[in-house]
């Protein structure tokens, strides 16, 4: 086995990935930001921040907050709104090669299904339905914490962008992950990803008060990925849709970890932020260890069976 014969590609709900490392939403702008850092072209896929119809200034306050093992943000979907997304940056991010998921967002059912009639028309390659960010007062994660709540959203969106592949991004926060997964496979999601991050709170000891204007913030990187990689393996029982893994993945190991609990593809936060080429070293690294294991295609890193997705 050398590495030209080996196959990292991977085909997620009839989007052909060239490998499965993609630039988690929030942490990659729209691309052109690394650009001039990575080689941005050898990514499988690139999720943009999350959108939503009009435009988000997103929270005052500290925004980013780090902890020993991890960050915490409090963004608060900062965005342009859809339809300059779609004017001013989607053209510049379709022309740097990896795969494009518009990483949807919305307050309401409404806006949420408005902004998917957009994207349905649009050049992207999937869209990501985030039901899953803790840092907004309306809509986001409240949506993603019951299984009712999910599927109200799901399926006035699937409707709305019936030529687009659907990715539901889920809330480890939620009580039953498993019973809003399901919802979400019923109301129409051709594949899930986990985890957004878990609601988390810091605390000011000199100023005698919480570090973000909201209180609580999002907590993500190494300090959540056992987590994760356990909610990525139960869910792989649960569901019979692909599973697109993430959550503290900053290197090859990592990354091998998601692949073999049953996801097909992973997303990097982040880990990009601590280093910027930590995509990179993945790629190379899933392709150094499939070439010792003598594997040539991706599904044979997985200790979970095949499926025929
Ligand atoms: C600064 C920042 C902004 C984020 N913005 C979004 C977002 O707009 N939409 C979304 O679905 N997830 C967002 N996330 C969550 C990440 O995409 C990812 O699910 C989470 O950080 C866990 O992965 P990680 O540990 O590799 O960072 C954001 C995360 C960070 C750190």
């Amino acid at each position: 086995m050398n590495k030209s014969q080996i196959d990292l590609s991977v085909t997620i709900a009839g989007v052909r990935f060239r490998n499965p490392v993609i630039a988690a939403s929030g942490t990659f702008g729209y691309g052109r930001e690394y650009a001039g850092i990575i080689d941005v072209s050898a990514l499988g896929g690139i999720c943009t921040k999350g959108l939503t119809l009009n435009p988000r200034t997103g929270n005052a306050g500290l925004r980013l907050h780090e902890t020993p093992a991890g960050l915490m943000n409090s963004i608060g979907l900062e965005n342009p709104g859809i339809a300059a997304f779609l004017e001013k940056e989607l053209p510049n991010l379709r022309a740097l090669g990896p795969m494009v998921i518009a990483n949807l967002s919305g307050s309401t059912v409404e806006e949420y299904a408005e902004g998917a009639v957009l994207l349905n028309t649009s050049s992207v390659d999937m869209i990501e339905l985030n039901i899953s960010c803790p840092n907004v007062k309306a809509g986001g994660m409240t949506f993603g914490l019951d299984p009712e709540a999910a599927s109200s959203v799901v399926r006035p969106v699937r409707k709305a962008a019936p030529n687009k592949p659907l990715m539901v991004k889920l809330s480890p926060n939620a009580p039953d992950l498993a019973a809003v997964a399901r919802a979400c496979v019923d109301a129409g999601a051709d594949a899930l990803s986990l985890v957004n991050t878990f609601k988390a709170l810091a605390l000011d000891i000199n100023a005698r008060k919480p570090v973000f204007d909201n209180i609580s913030a999002g907590l993500s990187g190494p300090a959540i990925k056992p987590i994760a990689l356990r909610m990525v393996w139960e869910l792989y029982d649960t569901v019979k849709v692909p599973i697109v893994g993430m959550g503290g993945i900053s290197n090859t190991k990592d990354a091998l970890e998601f692949l073999m609990a049953g996801a097909m593809a992973i997303e990097v936060g982040s880990a990009t932020f601590a280093h910027p080429p930590a995509m990179i070293e993945i790629i190379n690294g899933i392709a150094g260890y499939m070439e010792s294991r003598k594997f040539s295609r991706l599904e044979e890193i997985s200790i979970r069976g095949n499926r025929a997705w």
